[in-house]
């Protein structure tokens, strides 16, 4: 890949849930026909890429996670010619397009493990699963659908053996132990990328072997194979991002990075910690899990969600400390019901209690970061959340284009819409839309758009290097991002109280300050330059003359034809 730098440094991603984004046919179900009259939004918004959650055929057990066919596009979505057109029209606009590649299970449905439960014990098409006659083995992994499941193992009545399940019992784990596992599964990389997709994201990577005396969670043949699935990848010789989803520690979810493994990893000690500072109002944690992220892999490689189509997993006290968790739980709004698994199942304006303020922050703060910042469909409107809903559907209800029926969603009656959409007080389609918030200059929407404007003219930004800075205020979080050529200053209150503080920028003694996001001018800098943050307020500053290259400019940028 020679030392170009690849599409995804800094990059910022848009997550997607293809059934609800968008309906081309009218049948109700948002599908990639839909997606794909909806790229020239995406383009206009400033993304770089789109996650889209699975699209293979599924019986839908866990939202498609649970697969029938790797290699195949779920009817309903479309057919491979469709994924084909989108795939040519989002390149067309500039605009990557990553898949979600589910490697350690299938469905129960999929022709493998129907095979396999009738096949010999010990065979090979058996092996295809992992099996056992004892459900105690491995006992030290725990269960993660702690709501739906209380086992890892199932009984199978054909088999006469139970069959092991980190997920649902729909969702056999593949047997990675098996090289004919191996082989077909990266025939589904070798499958997908010669139709031209730029990235995975890899789902619950951690799982993939099992160990006797462990949690289960990436073992070394894990990543022993993650390498080859690497080695693989590079074999086709062009840019493809590969993204773990490891719900880890820090020191576990690292190495994922390895050089010779993958390119990005999530980083959800981050987003908590992100969380917990808004719920506190003091950032002394949040710059402790920054520094410990920059000091385990420094640079753009942890991916930065807010939020996603999954509860907000705060786990059991493996993840973050259970300190962390009750600052959230306590902080956070919650509503009855909403806690799920591990953690809490809403969306993030839901959370923030409708409040704009606290939304905005988090934002900025994902997208000054070093990483790849993620925004979750919806997300940029504020949208609501439909509490009642099974599992995780109250986070998965249709995008909101328009205010006329359905949210411009759909055109078919509401009773076969996938989810409903949303119409709860605070956050009713008819206001909380693209079309409404498009016009309005003080939007969420717009506020989005800018800041994904300034970012891209910031290159400081993307590829940075990352220092916090001493702040004398409990609640407020400073640092620099730098590149040869630009230096922006970040400050950000997580409080909701004013805060002002003098901070110390001796070392850029006398050169010139702007704010960057809207071009005012502030006194130079100085070894006791004032600032005043309103509660959950946070700036940008451009340090310095920058290059006439980089000028900033996102007035003219944004002024631009959509
Ligand atoms: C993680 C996915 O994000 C989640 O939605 C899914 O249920 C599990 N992996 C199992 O595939
Ligand atoms: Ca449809």
């Amino acid at each position: 890949m020679g030392t170009r730098e690849p599409w995804w440094n800094g990059a910022v991603i848009y997550q997607l849930m293809p059934r609800s984004y968008a309906d081309g046919n009218g049948d109700g179900i948002g599908d990639l026909q839909g997606l794909a009259s909806r790229l020239s939004y995406l383009r206009w918004l400033g993304v770089e890429a789109i996650w889209l959650t699975p699209i293979y055929p599924s019986p839908l057990q866990d939202g498609g996670y649970d697969i029938t066919n790797f290699k195949d596009i779920h009817p309903e979505l479309g057919d491979l010619a469709a994924f084909h057109r989108l795939l040519t029209a989002a390149h067309g606009q500039g605009i990557k397009v990553i898949l979600d590649l589910v490697l350690n299970h299938t469905s129960d449905l999929h022709p493998w493990f129907q095979r396999a439960r009738w096949a010999a014990k010990g065979s090979l098409e058996r092996d295809v699963y992992v099996w056992s006659d004892d459900p105690h083995r491995y006992a030290d992994a725990p269960v993660l659908f702690r709501h739906f499941e209380s086992s890892n193992w199932e009984w199978d009545e054909v088999a006469g053996q139970y069959y092991l399940h980190r997920f649902l019992r729909h969702q056999p784990d593949l047997n990675y132990e098996n090289p004919w596992v191996q082989e077909e599964m990266l025939g589904v990389v070798d499958f997908w990328l010669e139709r031209g997709v730029d990235g995975f994201r890899l789902d619950a990577v951690p799982f993939l072997f099992e160990a006797e005396g462990s949690r289960c969670e990436g073992l070394p043949d894990t990543h022993a194979f993650l390498r080859k699935l690497r080695a693989r990848v590079d074999a086709h010789g062009r840019d493809v991002l590969l993204v773990a989803e490891a719900i880890q520690p820090v020191d576990e979810a690292k190495p994922y990075l390895a050089d010779d493994e993958l390119h990005g990893a999530f980083n959800f000690v981050l987003t908590a910690h992100l969380f917990a500072a808004v719920a506190s109002g003091t950032c002394k944690e949040l710059c402790n899990a920054l520094e410990e992220a920059q000091r385990a892999v420094p640079g753009c490689r942890w991916a930065l969600p807010l939020r996603n189509h999954d509860e907000l997993w705060l786990g059991d006290g493996h993840l973050v400390s259970e300190d962390v968790i009750q600052v959230i739980r306590a902080g956070l709004h919650q509503g009855q019901g909403h806690w799920l698994n591990w953690g809490i199942n809403r969306r993030l304006a839901p959370l923030l209690n409708g409040d704009p303020r606290p939304n905005r922050l988090l934002h900025g703060l994902l997208y000054s970061l070093p990483g790849m910042p993620h925004l979750y469909y919806g997300d940029e409107l504020g949208m609501g959340d439909w509490p009642g809903l099974r599992d995780r559907d109250p986070n998965r209800t249709p995008m909101a284009w328009t205010p006329a029926r359905n949210g411009g969603f759909s055109s078919a009656p509401d009773p076969l819409l996938v989810l409903p959409p949303i119409t709860a007080p605070g956050y009713d389609y008819r206001v909380v839309n693209v079309e409404v918030q498009k016009q309005l200059p003080g939007s969420l929407l717009n506020w989005h758009r800018r800041m994904l404007t300034c970012r891209r003219l910031l290159p400081a930004l993307r590829r940075g290097t990352f220092e916090l800075l001493e702040s004398s205020h409990p609640s407020v979080i400073v640092y620099s991002r730098c590149i040869e050529t630009m230096t922006v200053l970040v400050a950000a209150n997580l409080s909701g109280a004013g805060a002002s503080l003098h901070l110390d920028l001796s070392r850029w003694q006398g050169e010139r300050t702007r704010e960057a996001l809207w071009g005012c001018e502030y006194p130079p800098a100085s070894a006791d330059w004032f600032i005043y943050l309103p509660a959950y307020g946070f700036s940008w500053w451009l340090i310095g003359e920058v290059e006439e290259s980089v000028e900033f400019s996102a007035n003219d940028a944004l002024s631009s034809p959509a």
